[in-house]
């Protein structure tokens, strides 16, 4: 049995990380701490297990094998870092931390530990996303020449615990907005999905509605525009936005040689390949989670087996990485005017 311990008890934590514990034989939740002490006892009576005052204190717990760190976004390194010092395995939500030398220190915490590390990027699980991986490896578009992927929904404020007056809607606690919240999701997939990193990235962004409950406009960007050029040359687009007030959009696009490839674009197909205008083949693994329906990651399971069988994290934080130093360098692009910047210059 492994044992657990939540640290941060919010929105990630009640929707997909407690569920999918619950859910899987082989993990017990005994420890919670939240920085709101009244939500962690509320969360720690609920299902069983202590409540602690500090994460300090939970991870001093011999007791606790492994913990999920679902706190705001500037906390993941120094809580991931100190948790794998005191021999705990960590599940750390997304995006992994907020500067480069965070996010290697972390992978660097890993190694040197031996513990496992495993970042949140659960769109790698999505069925049709693994789907269109092994279709894009054998050819099913022909060679990949450019793709436009994106994410929009609501915003953050509309799915934090603490809603408008959130740390996602405040920089110096999130360090991006929609960029890294949604962004770093499809950033990441474009490396997963073309097995390769980015070498140069550019951004736009901006923050063109989101406003805080006083009229003034929020201090990280509502929408990104960016641009991504991978090793093998594909290059592509991605929009980040927190101001789509429609229907969530979660949707890739990939155009090849031979075809295009629509990954959750069709409402009745997850995957749609058109080779001409007339060819249609359709694939219907799963609908798309979105915030208003959330379906099983199966990331919980993924974590839980591999300390169980102490293989390598399926999402380990090297596998992250390149993702991250794209999101640090459209962060820098933005800052700079919008203009390409080498991943080799971060
Ligand atoms: N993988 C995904 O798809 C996904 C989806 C949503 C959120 N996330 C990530 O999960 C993390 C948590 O987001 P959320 O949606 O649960 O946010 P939330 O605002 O709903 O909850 C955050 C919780 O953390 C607590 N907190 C704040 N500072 C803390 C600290 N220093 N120590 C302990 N607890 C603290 C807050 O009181 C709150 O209960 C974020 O990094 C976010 O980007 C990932």
């Amino acid at each position: 049995m492994v044992k657990i311990g939540i640290i941060g008890c919010g929105k990630i934590a009640q929707v997909r990380h407690i569920p999918e514990y619950l859910d899987n034989k082989s993990a017990q939740l005994i420890g919670f701490f939240d920085v709101n002490q009244e939500r962690a006892a509320d969360i720690a009576s609920q299902y069983g297990g202590r409540a602690y005052k500090s994460y300090q204190a939970l991870l001093a717990d011999p007791s606790i094998d492994a913990v999920s760190v679902l706190t705001p976004n500037f906390t993941h390194a120094e809580i991931a870092i100190a948790a794998l010092r005191a021999g705990k395995h960590v599940l750390c939500e997304k995006p992994m931390a907020t500067t480069l030398a965070d996010c290697e220190a972390m992978a660097a915490a890993a190694r040197e530990t031996g513990r496992k590390l495993m970042i949140g990027q659960n769109q790698r699980l999505a069925a049709a996303h693994q789907k269109a991986r092994e279709l894009l490896q054998a050819g099913a578009i022909g060679e990949v020449i450019t793709f436009q992927t994106g994410f929009s929904h609501s915003g953050a404020d509309q799915w934090s615990i603490d809603g408008r007056s959130s740390w996602f809607m405040d920089r110096s606690r999130s360090c991006f907005g929609a960029m890294a919240d949604l962004g770093v999701h499809k950033t990441d997939l474009m490396v997963y999905l073309l097995g390769s990193p980015i070498v140069q990235a550019s951004a736009v962004i901006g923050t063109l509605q989101k406003k805080y409950p006083d009229g003034t406009p929020i201090t990280v960007d509502d929408n990104a525009f960016c641009t991504f050029v991978m090793r093998n040359g594909v290059t592509g687009t991605m929009h980040a936005s927190w101001t789509n007030y429609g229907r969530e959009d979660n949707a890739t696009s990939l155009y090849g040689t031979t075809g295009a490839m629509h990954i959750y674009k069709d409402p009745a197909h997850a995957i749609v390949i058109e080779r001409g205008g007339t060819e249609r083949t359709c694939f219907d693994t799963d609908a798309i989670q979105t915030n208003d329906s959330q379906t099983k990651s199966g990331i919980i399971d993924l974590f839980i087996d591999c300390i169980l069988r102490d293989t390598a994290p399926v999402i380990s934080a090297e596998d992250v990485l390149p993702a991250m130093r794209a999101i640090f360098a459209c962060a820098k692009s933005a800052e700079q005017g919008g203009g390409l910047v080498d991943i080799g210059s971060l």
